[in-house]
């Protein structure tokens, strides 16, 4: 795909996403929209989840793979099953996240090592894996659903908030290394965004209303809301912005 001409108007490939290989790791909410606004964007896209019904429900358009990709085996099979059904990847779209929420005193080594193995280390084995793939190839786009949580303190989330605070900074470290090889490495950082994820939590008496009075903007995310900053980070119109991460939080970490 050939960078766009500077100054150029806006055409109607502008993000140059047509044809490029796109895997999508974490089918959720977050995860299936991303990888539905890519393929509307021309994108070929994979997406891969442990979840059989959740890929079952992905857009049609995109290929399902099924992994634990809280194990290292797990995420270098479904890198090879992206290799083998995409012919290579561009593009890494990490959506991968779940959160006990605990007290810290509460939480035990089996729940610590789990939320750190499904949402950081599945970001370090993907992300190396296919890192090697666009450093050889001279061109690649990641990017890792961080969180809020990654930045403010809040409580019962303490090894989720450990996971996106190590997630921000392996984004950053991976963005310097590879940044001379055309990769950049991104992240988005939702604030609560109406999910599987967060839905039960929210569902109970007061707490939208809480959070939803947090956030300047007056509501809480929605899924759509990121689409648009994931798909600016996979594109062409971002290949001089790397080691950042992007808030997408309706203005909840101004206050
Ligand atoms: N929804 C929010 O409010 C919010 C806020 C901040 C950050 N995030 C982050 O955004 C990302 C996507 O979250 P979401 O809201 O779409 O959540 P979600 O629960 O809808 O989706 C998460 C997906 O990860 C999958 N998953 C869990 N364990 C897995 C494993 N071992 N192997 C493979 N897949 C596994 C689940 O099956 C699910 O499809 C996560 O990283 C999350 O931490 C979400």
């Amino acid at each position: 795909v050939a960078p766009a001409a500077q100054g150029a108007a806006p055409t109607a490939d502008w993000l140059g996403l047509a044809g490029r290989r796109v895997l999508v790791a974490g089918t959720g909410g977050i995860g299936a929209a991303c990888a539905a606004a890519l393929a509307d964007a021309g994108a070929r896209v994979a997406a891969a989840d442990v979840d059989r019904e959740r890929l079952a429900s992905l857009d049609e358009r995109v290929h399902r793979l099924h992994g634990d990709l809280g194990r290292p085996d797990g995420c270098a099979k479904v890198v090879d099953e992206a290799l083998a059904a995409l012919g290579g990847i561009d593009v890494l779209v990490h959506a991968v996240g779940i959160n006990h929420r605990t007290p810290v005193l509460e939480v035990t080594d089996d729940d610590w090592r789990h939320v750190l193995d499904v949402n950081l280390s599945s970001a370090f084995w993907l992300g190396r894996a296919v890192g090697a793939g666009m450093v050889t190839a001279g061109y690649g786009r990641q990017v890792y659903c961080s969180s809020v949580s990654g930045l403010l303190a809040h409580p019962d989330h303490g090894p989720y908030a450990a996971t996106t605070g190590g997630l921000n900074q392996l984004v950053r470290v991976m963005a310097r290394e590879w940044a001379s090889y055309g990769v950049t490495v991104n992240a988005v950082a939702p604030g609560y965004t109406e999910t599987d994820l967060t839905r039960h939590h929210l569902d109970a008496p007061g707490v939208r209303e809480h959070y939803t009075s947090l956030v300047p903007a007056g509501r809480l995310g929605r899924v759509d809301d990121l689409t648009g900053p994931v798909l600016f980070l996979a594109s062409q119109q971002a290949a001089f912005v790397t080691g950042h991460v992007l808030y997408v939080d309706g203005g909840r970490t101004l206050v």
